[in-house]
C-alpha cells in the first residue's frame, strides 16, 4: 500500500474497530449508555448519549487511572455477569469509562493553541461524506489523506492526538474517528464553547475517501450550502459550522476562544476597509456567506445571541461527526 506519510501502524490492526466487513448502520444501540445525566440528541438519529461533564454530581469523573484500567478489563477477567454482579458495573457503563478515559487522555494532550487544528481534523475527515452513493463521512480515513493539499498542516493535528490515543489503546483499543471526534469536542470546550457529547462505536475505514469532497475556499454561498447539502446539512448548520472558524489565525477575534465573535466580525465586513491589515479577515467562503440572504439571517442571529449559536453548533457538530459513521455491531 501507498504511504500517505503516516504511520500505519496506528491503525491497530487488531482492534476491534478495523475494518471488519461487518458494517452496521446506523447502530442499534448507542454504545455509552447511562442510566442518570444522559441527554438524548435532538438532531441526530442516532441515539447520542453522554455526561455533560460539568455541574453533574451524578458520575465521578476523577478516577485513578488504575480504576480505570481495572472496570475496562474486568469483564476479561471475571465471568461478565459474576463481574458485574460484585462490582456493581453495568455493561453500559464501561462505554463511558472508555469515554471519559479518552476525555483525560485528550486534555493532556491539548492546549488551547492546539484546539484549532484538531477541530479542523474533524471537518477534514467528516467532511467528504456524500449521501448520494454513502461514501466518505467520520471513519478515521484521514490518516491516509494527509498529503493532500486540502489536508496541509493537518500532520500534526493527528501528531498531538496520536499520544492521547495510545493511552487509550493500551486500556482499550479505539477507533481513530471516535479518537478525532471526541477530541474536536474537547478542543471546543477547552476554549470556551459549549459542551458537545459524542457517541461512541464508529468504525475505521482501512482506505482514503474518494478526493475533492471538501468545499474549496473559493466557493460562493450558493455552492457552499449545494456542497453542504450532499452532506446532509442545511443552510442553518453551514452557517453554525463555520462559526468553527472563531479559531485560529483568520481575523475573528482571540484565536483561541470559541466564542460567536466570527458572526459579529462577518457583519462588520472589515475586508472592505481600506486598512490592509483588516483586509486579510476571513477566507473567501467566510465573505460569501454574508453576501446570501439565508445566511445572513443565521450569522445575524448568531452574533446577537452566542447561547443559540453554542446550541446549534453542538447539534450541528454530533451531525457531522456521524455522518457516514459505520458502528460498531453491539
Ligand atoms: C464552509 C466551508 C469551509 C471551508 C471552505 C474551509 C476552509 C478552511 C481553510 C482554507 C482554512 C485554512 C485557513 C488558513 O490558511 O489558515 C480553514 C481553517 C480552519 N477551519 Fe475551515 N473551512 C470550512 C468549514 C469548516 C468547518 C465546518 C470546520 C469545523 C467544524 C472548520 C474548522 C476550521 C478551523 C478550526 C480552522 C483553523 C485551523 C487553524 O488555524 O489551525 N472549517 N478552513
Amino acid at each position: 500500500m501507498a504511504s500517505y506519510g503516516f504511520d500505519h501502524s496506528l491503525l491497530c490492526p487488531l482492534s476491534p474497530f478495523s475494518c471488519s466487513g461487518k458494517f452496521k448502520f446506523p447502530a442499534k444501540t448507542p454504545l455509552s449508555t447511562v442510566e442518570f445525566c444522559a441527554k438524548a440528541s435532538k438532531s441526530s438519529s442516532v441515539a447520542t448519549t453522554a455526561i455533560e461533564d460539568s455541574n453533574q454530581p451524578c458520575f465521578d469523573v476523577s478516577y485513578g487511572r488504575r480504576e480505570l484500567i481495572l472496570i475496562a478489563t474486568l469483564p476479561f477477567l471475571l465471568p461478565v455477569h459474576e463481574s458485574m454482579q460484585k462490582f456493581g458495573v453495568k455493561a453500559a457503563e464501561l462505554g463511558t469509562t472508555e469515554y471519559l478515559l479518552m476525555k483525560e487522555e485528550v486534555r493532556k494532550v491539548l492546549s488551547k493553541g492546539k484546539a484549532a487544528g484538531v477541530l479542523r481534523l474533524v471537518f477534514h475527515d467528516a467532511g467528504t461524506f456524500e449521501m448520494d452513493d454513502n461514501s466518505g463521512g467520520m471513519n478515521g480515513s484521514i490518516v491516509y489523506e494527509l498529503d493532500r493539499p486540502e489536508n496541509t498542516g493537518l500532520k500534526k493535528s493527528l501528531k498531538i492526538l496520536e499520544k492521547a490515543k495510545s493511552g487509550v489503546d493500551m486500556v482499550q483499543p479505539v477507533s481513530w474517528a471516535d479518537m478525532i471526534a471526541v477530541a474536536g469536542a474537547e478542543a471546543v470546550s477547552v476554549c470556551g464553547g459549549p459542551k458537545i457529547p459524542v457517541q461512541l462505536g464508529r468504525l475505521d475505514s482501512m482506505a482514503p475517501d474518494p478526493e475533492g469532497k471538501l468545499p474549496e475556499e473559493s466557493l460562493d454561498a450558493s455552492a457552499l450550502k449545494q456542497c453542504f447539502q450532499r452532506k446532509g446539512l442545511a443552510t442553518q448548520e453551514l452557517v453554525a459550522l463555520s462559526g468553527a472558524h472563531t479559531l485560529g489565525g483568520k481575523g475573528f477575534g482571540n484565536p483561541t476562544v470559541f466564542d460567536n465573535s466570527y458572526f459579529k466580525i462577518l457583519l462588520e465586513k472589515p475586508w472592505k476597509s481600506s486598512d490592509g491589515m483588516s483586509s486579510m479577515i476571513g477566507l473567501p467562503s467566510d465573505r460569501a456567506l454574508v453576501e446570501d440572504d439565508e445566511c445572513l439571517r443565521w450569522i445575524t442571529k448568531y452574533a446577537n445571541n452566542q447561547n443559540m449559536f453554542f446550541e446549534d453548533f453542538k447539534n450541528a457538530y454530533i451531525k457531522l461527526v456521524n455522518s457516514g459513521a459505520r458502528w460498531k455491531n453491539l
